[in-house]
């Protein structure tokens, strides 16, 4: 494999590609501030989300605030989506669970899902929260439950609480001792950062 980077530096890559979650996958609904979002991103990487997706009802591209990332974004496949029904639909078809957050009297503990299923995370917008059109898809809602005077957390707070207990399952169930993804994604995805990552960062 063609590479640009030490040897020390490709390991790390490959250690970390070992323990990506492919099939743990993040969809973001219209999540309007650049901090929750980039705070978001920093802890899917944290957990070993490889792909998040997002919805964003504005016509630029959020920002990725690079001060709170502190370039984790750079290491998943961040994709944004227009139609929730497609991306949803397709998840589903491929037997993904579909878990929203949701704040109603409905929802069950979050600590009530199995997260070791291939599952999709839902969470929403900080003023409405998760969308109509993903709650249809959704097979659960769920809710961290809130004992104190405000509703609601943080969405990147309430993302980090979700995304780490589904870690905590996973790490339990052995997870992440072996790879969920295949030899030639680990190889394809190693020559992207080892090679054409490098190539596209020295011509800035
Ligand atoms: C500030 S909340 C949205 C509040 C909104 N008024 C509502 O009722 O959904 C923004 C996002 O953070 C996540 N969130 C915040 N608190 C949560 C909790 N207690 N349980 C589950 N998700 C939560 C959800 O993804 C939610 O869509």
């Amino acid at each position: 494999m063609r590479t640009l980077v030490l040897e020390r530096r490709l390991r790390r890559f490959r250690e970390v590609l070992e323990r990506r979650q492919k099939d743990l996958v993040v969809f973001v609904d219209d999540v309007k501030n650049e901090h929750n979002f980039s705070a978001i991103l920093r802890t899917c990487d944290a957990v070993g989300v490889l792909r998040v997706y997002y919805y964003y009802e504005g016509k630029k591209d959020p920002k990725i605030n690079e001060g709170i990332t502190i370039g984790a974004h750079r290491w998943l496949f961040i994709e944004r989506v227009y139609s929730k029904e497609e991306l949803l639909g397709r998840f589903k078809e491929e037997g993904f669970q579909i878990v929203a957050t949701w704040l109603g009297e409905e929802s069950v503990n979050y600590r009530e899902v199995d997260y070791t299923k291939p599952t999709l995370v839902v969470v929403g917008n900080e003023l409405k929260g998760v969308s109509e059109e993903c709650l249809k898809f959704a097979d659960v809602r769920i809710k961290i439950p809130m004992m104190g005077m405000v509703q609601s957390l943080n969405v990147s707070v309430a993302t980090g609480v979700i995304l780490y207990e589904a870690q905590k399952q996973r790490w339990e169930k052995g997870l992440y001792s072996k790879p969920t993804l295949s030899e030639e994604e680990i190889e394809k995805i190693l020559h992207l950062w080892a090679y054409e990552k490098v190539i596209e960062d020295r011509k800035r």
